[in-house]
């Protein structure tokens, strides 16, 4: 079903880059790494600076090794990327280091969906473009997290099937698995959080404002149906969609070492966090940010 992609590339123009500094590639459909950087809390060039973002563009991830930054300024270096845009909740409160970064404590938060496939901020119209995360506490063993690059999906779909789902729109939720409705168990605050965070529609197809390649912009998590077919239709259309995200040909997983650094392009990239860990503790770092 899959073909490589060329224009799934790395920036040919390395010469941008400080001393030292190397980027690979980690699969084809996404990802590279970043090593021998160590971010010194200066100001990053604006030659390395469009390094970074042609990388995230064009590679939808990219990961930097522990040392690269610290808990108290890895958003000061992804700052580079745009504005920080906090949408958290009681769920995630700041990280006690750095003001800018939002905590997503496994222990903390017992309604934590993050096991399941999703866009960042994706139960509202202006989700964050960039999500950064810093792992600050790691279990023995598990933890890792899954990304997707669907960009690749649509390249990669029959051409009649991608016409017809460019015809298509769906209908987003924060609900759409039950985030409200088992979050919050008072009826007065469930009410409050739906009025606040209401179902809207968006275009199955969507067009990256940067690169202008499509993806397929459904995730299990908030999409709750394709607007206007019937139930079956929409279950059967997100289900081999959803089948395709998760795909090992579209997919990366990602092996957290204390102190590394993933920056993804929350559009195009979603991402699970796999849930192996048992009663281990698991405390990632947040930043999202504006593009
Ligand atoms: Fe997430």
């Amino acid at each position: 079903m899959f073909t490589p992609n060329p224009s799934l590339r790395l920036v040919s123009d390395h010469a941008a880059l400080p001393a030292g500094t190397r980027i690979s590639q980690i699969r084809p459909a996404l990802g590279a790494t970043i090593s021998g950087f160590r971010f010194d809390g200066k100001p990053l060039s604006e030659d390395f600076r469009a390094v970074l973002r042609d990388l995230l563009h064009n590679r939808g991830l990219v990961v930097f090794e522990p040392g690269t930054v610290t808990a108290e300024n890895f958003t000061a270096f992804a700052g580079f990327l745009g504005e920080f845009f906090h949408y958290a909740g009681p769920h995630t409160p700041r990280a006690p280091e750095n003001p800018d970064a939002t905590t997503i404590d496994s222990t903390r938060d017992k309604h934590l969906r993050n096991h399941i496939w999703h866009a960042d901020g994706g139960f509202r119209a202006d989700a964050p473009a960039f999500t950064a995360l810093f792992a600050h506490q790691l279990p023995e063993q598990g933890g890792d997290t899954m990304y997707s690059n669907a960009t690749w999906v649509y390249e990669n779909l029959d051409p009649l099937f991608a016409a017809y789902l460019e015809t298509l729109t769906v209908i987003q939720s924060a609900d759409a698995t039950g985030h409200i409705t088992d979050r919050y168990l008072d009826p007065a605050e469930a009410a409050q959080a739906r009025q606040k965070m209401p179902p809207f529609e968006m275009p199955l197809v969507r067009t990256h404002p940067v690169t202008g390649r499509k993806w397929i912009a459904v995730n299990e998590s908030y999409v709750a149906y394709i607007k206007g077919v019937s139930r079956v239709m929409s279950q059967n259309l997100l289900g081999i969609l959803f089948d395709m995200i998760k795909s090992p040909e579209a997919t990366v997983r990602f092996t957290w070492t204390q102190g590394a650094l993933a920056i993804w392009d929350n559009r195009v990239v979603q991402h699970k966090g796999i849930k192996d860990y048992g009663g281990g503790r698991r405390i990632l770092y947040r930043a999202t940010m504006t593009a």
